[in-house]
């Protein structure tokens, strides 16, 4: 069963029951998704061989603490970080740590800023110094599976239309679609409903509404799509140990489409793409 309820109605979130925001709820986001996004545009330049992945936790936090904002990770579920970096074959929830990033790793940085009260969810590929063709070309699928979703997220559709057409895009291209972690309602909580799932069959699932707001999220590996986590609980890697990607937005479903909310003002989503 789904139920809608207005997200300013104080419901109870249980399993099946997804808000509908309105104006307030996509003011807040806009909020929220750009200062997530500047921050994300500020370890663009930060990224470098020789830098480590906790220098750019500790840039991260500043950034947040200088723009009145919480990071959402932070004594999230007993992270203590305020980044997840997930280097090469790490799927996503890498923990930053001491150990230098070396020229030609690839690292996807996942922050979620909360501002006033809203959570602005993305994350990107960053690219250290020069990177393989194979890596290069992965983090290009990534990016447009997320874009094939974000097309597909609109009125009239589905759930299962938006992991379909991730699905779709990135089984063409011979990658695979990691099934174990998925897209999420996002707003006032970090994790709301409906789940988003990045693989899925057109026309099923749930219908897609204006108010929605959630992540779409895939993560794109080169070999098989299995993970396992690593003993210290949060790690996901791939099995086969092949590379993988991963890129994040927060949108809303518009009565036309979908607004995004996490675009990078200085045009750096793909940082990859950006500096060819
Ligand atoms: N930001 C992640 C997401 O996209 C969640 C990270 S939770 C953490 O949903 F605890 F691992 F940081
Ligand atoms: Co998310
Ligand atoms: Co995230």
């Amino acid at each position: 069963m789904i139920t809608f309820v207005d997200a300013e109605a104080k419901t109870r979130r249980t399993a099946g029951v997804i808000p509908l925001h309105g104006e307030a709820g996509f003011a807040g986001m806009r909020k929220a998704g750009r200062l997530t996004a500047e921050a994300l545009d500020v370890l663009v330049d930060a990224v470098r061989p020789g830098v480590t992945t906790a220098a750019l936790d500790r840039l991260a936090y500043a950034f947040a603490r200088d723009n009145n904002a919480i990071p959402a990770t932070l004594f999230y579920k007993g992270y203590r970080h305020s980044i997840c970096t997930s280097i090469n074959h790490v799927v996503c929830h890498g923990i930053p740590d001491e150990r230098p990033l070396r020229d030609g790793d690839i690292v996807n940085i996942d922050l979620t800023l909360i501002v006033e009260g809203w959570y602005g969810d993305s994350s990107r590929m960053f690219a250290v110094g020069e990177i393989s063709r194979k890596a290069e070309r992965l983090i290009d699928v990534t990016y447009a599976a997320l874009e094939a979703g974000i097309a597909a997220a609109k009125p009239g559709n589905t759930t299962g239309d938006i992991g379909a057409a991730i699905q779709t895009l990135a089984e063409t291209e011979r990658t695979s679609v990691v099934r174990d972690f998925v897209g999420h309602g996002v707003g006032q909580l970090f994790h709301d409903e409906p789940n988003i799932m990045h693989f899925g069959v057109p026309g099923t699932g749930v219908p897609l509404k204006p108010g929605m707001i959630f992540t779409i999220e895939p993560m794109i590996n080169l070999g098989r799509p299995h993970v396992k986590i690593l003993p210290d609980g949060w790690t996901a890697v791939t099995r086969d140990r092949t590379l993988s990607a991963q890129a994040e937005h927060s949108i809303g479903i518009t009565e036309t489409g979908n607004e995004i909310f996490t675009l990078s003002p200085k045009g750096l989503f793909n940082p990859l793409a950006a500096r060819r």
